[in-house]
């Protein structure tokens, strides 16, 4: 197997792209795709502002990594959940905290239990959504740290199988709210800030390819309340039919970001009040995180 550009011996092969890559082509391949992404979608300016969600699994620590090489000011976060289960936060803050540091990126840590006074398994406890209110949470947290640092964007390390998978489960309910949503940028509105995913066109090999080529080594422990698993029915059709037409997850996604257009205004309208706590933004008097975080607990006092 040669690589496509010169002609080397290649590392890797990516049927999707019809390409072969030895190591140098690999790298100038994935940080050109992602710089093309960040372009079309018009999601940060030249040298801008950034902060990455970071938390350690190799999608967000690639995303913050290509980020810097291209030159933008990023500022990484990660939220301390407090799951001890499989060692699953603290290895993923170590993961976390020795990235940044070999790469010169600021961190940003909100340990739950510091500020709030207790984490998630507490929260589970009495709970049984705990993954909707964790997403919440962390969610809640970044907007708010993004919007604090006046950041151009916020970035997550959602990639091509993500936005695929999505795309399809919101297809198959016919939920017109969330497919208005699940473009690549997402504008800044009053209370949020600006939201962007530089790896919605990268599939998992690409990205586990470029991760080994730099040494990314993600932590390795899984949430304990095993997040997303709903979902991977869909991404399991949506691997069969890739391993059959190579390109298929790529083009089913990339048209749906040419045609979400028609899904514009078929949105919720933005929430009217808000919340009597943050101040943020809210569909109730008392945003879902503050009744989980702030409010409960001044009950107890
Ligand atoms: Fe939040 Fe698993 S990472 S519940
Ligand atoms: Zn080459
Ligand atoms: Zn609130």
């Amino acid at each position: 197997m040669k690589c496509t550009v010169c002609g080397k011996p290649a590392i890797v092969k990516f049927p999707a792209h019809n390409s072969a890559f030895c190591e140098e082509h690999l790298d100038a391949f994935f940080l050109r795709q992602v710089s093309k992404t960040i372009e079309k979608y018009k999601m940060l300016p030249p040298k801008g502002r950034v902060v990455v969600a970071i938390s350690g699994g190799k999608d967000s620590l690639v995303t913050a990594y290509v980020l810097k090489r291209l030159g933008y000011e990023v500022l990484g976060f990660f939220v301390d959940l407090g799951i001890t289960q499989n060692d699953f936060s603290p290895r993923s803050r170590e993961v976390v905290e020795n990235f940044c540091k070999e790469h010169d990126i600021p961190l940003e840590i909100v340990d739950l239990k510091e500020r709030y006074g207790k984490d998630i398994p507490e929260v589970a406890k009495r709970q049984d959504r705990i993954c909707a209110i964790c997403g919440v949470t962390k969610r809640h947290l970044m907007n708010e740290y993004a919007l604090s640092v006046n950041a151009d964007a916020l970035a997550t390390g959602h990639t091509l199988d993500d936005m695929a998978k999505l795309l399809l489960a919101n297809l198959m309910r016919w939920d017109l709210h969330h497919l208005a949503k699940g473009v690549p940028t997402l504008p800044a509105e009053p209370g949020f800030a600006k939201k962007i995913k530089p790896l919605a066109f990268q599939s998992e090999d690409e990205i586990i390819a470029f991760a080994k080529l730099h040494n990314i080594k993600p932590v390795e422990a899984k949430c304990p309340y095993g997040r997303e698993a709903k979902y991977n029915r869909y991404q399991e059709a949506l691997d069969m039919l890739e391993e059959k037409s190579p390109g298929i997850k790529r083009s089913f996604y990339k048209n749906y970001t040419k045609y979400a257009y028609l899904f514009e205004g078929t949105q919720a309208r933005p929430p009217k009040v808000n919340c009597e706590v943050c101040g943020f933004p809210s569909v109730s008097p008392v945003c879902t995180f503050c009744r989980t975080w702030v409010v409960d607990n001044e009950k107890k006092k």
